[in-house]
């Protein structure tokens, strides 16, 4: 589905993170509708190297671009050498995705150089080649807030959500000092959908949940599953937030979710109607602090402002995204 008349044809396209989850869906959604437009994706891809969580430092993965015809480039985003290699290129339009987007990551030092450092220097590229300015952010610049969570009242609560919540601030000042140029961030919610498989861990509860149940064990959730209701966004959604992001009414930054939570109960119920299981629940304590009970994300100012309309229900994202769940089923994550 197109989300707004603007050509992309012809138009030269950054997407950092383009090996990721949301990033690849981006690439496809170019390819797909626009032929004639120049996709480069840039991404370190994922090494070896595992953060002191266990979990790899970066999850873009080759299988995410399997078909994709643009342009791959291999580099980091805090390498200044690695970014020269876009040089080469004149960008109408920067999608920036890269990131450490796992939220347990502690070592404040790798999240901030990371999430932080490079955004300047994206800003910057985006700037000299006038290109529009399309970077993500997170609901975790909420923390712990109470629902509904609204732009300008972040209290995040971990070094990602600071991360995030500071890319915002400079975004907002760039902006202010450069107003011809277009830059928007989006508050990302709960993703889910196809090409997080990868992500391993930090992967959406339906994929994990869905593997959980297709290997026949009972779901596992935290006790008081019932209670925790988080605001759940299909990939379409997301990818149709980035596509409106590129033609604002107003620079700033917007929520991405459907304003409309659910619980972890209705994602283990709804699968297991679709998976045709009667497994049942076990429940395990949870052994987080400060973990958030409820989110929902005002999505006002989205709809004003950049068009955005969530189509995409629980009950159809999760009925659409069985295929690839059984497909991805006890395939290799390495
Ligand atoms: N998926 C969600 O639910 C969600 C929610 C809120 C915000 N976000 C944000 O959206 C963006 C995309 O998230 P995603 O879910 O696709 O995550 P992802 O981890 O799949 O994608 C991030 C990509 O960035 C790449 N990357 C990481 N460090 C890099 C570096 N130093 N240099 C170059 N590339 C690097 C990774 O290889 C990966 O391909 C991230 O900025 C994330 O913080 C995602």
């Amino acid at each position: 589905m197109i989300h707004n008349n603007i050509d992309f044809n012809k138009k030269t396209i950054l997407i950092t993170g383009g090996a990721g989850f949301i990033g690849s869906n981006l690439a496809f959604y170019f390819q797909e509708n626009y032929p004639d437009s120049h996709v480069v994706v840039f991404d370190c891809f994922r090494s070896e190297a595992a953060f002191a969580n266990g979990n790899l430092q970066s999850f873009g993965h080759y299988n995410n671009l399997i078909g994709f015809t643009g342009d791959v480039v291999c580099g980091n985003i805090n390498s200044k050498a690695d970014l020269a290699l876009l040089d080469d290129y004149k960008f109408d339009y920067v999608f920036h995705q890269a990131a450490i987007s796992d939220t347990r990551v502690y070592d404040q030092e790798i999240v901030m150089r990371t999430n932080v450092n490079s955004f300047y220097d994206l800003l910057a590229k985006a700037k000299d080649d006038d290109a529009v300015m399309v970077y993500a952010s997170s609901a975790a610049t909420y923390g712990n807030l109470p629902s509904p969570q609204t732009v300008g009242k972040e209290n995040p609560e971990n070094p990602y959500g600071f991360s995030k919540y500071m890319m915002e601030q400079i975004a907002y000042r760039f902006s202010d000092e450069n107003p011809d140029m277009t830059i928007v961030g989006l508050k990302f919610f709960n993703v889910y959908g196809r090409r997080e498989y990868y992500k391993a861990k930090t992967s959406s509860m339906v994929i994990q949940l869905g593997h959980q149940i297709l290997s026949g064990n009972t779901p596992k959730l935290f006790e008081g599953s019932d209670q925790f209701l988080r605001d759940f966004i299909n990939i379409e959604d997301v990818v149709q937030a980035n596509i409106k992001a590129c033609n604002p009414k107003q620079n700033g930054t917007y929520n991405v979710g459907t304003g409309n939570p659910r619980s972890f109960q209705d994602i283990s119920d709804i699968l297991q109607q679709e998976l045709n299981t009667d497994l049942g629940t076990e429940y395990i304590p949870n052994p987080y602090d400060g973990y958030q009970m409820h989110t929902q994300a005002d999505i006002s100012t989205s709809k004003t402002n950049l068009g955005f309309n969530p189509i995409v229900s629980l009950e159809e994202g999760i009925k659409d995204y069985i295929p690839e769940i059984r497909r991805l089923h006890g395939t290799d994550i390495s």
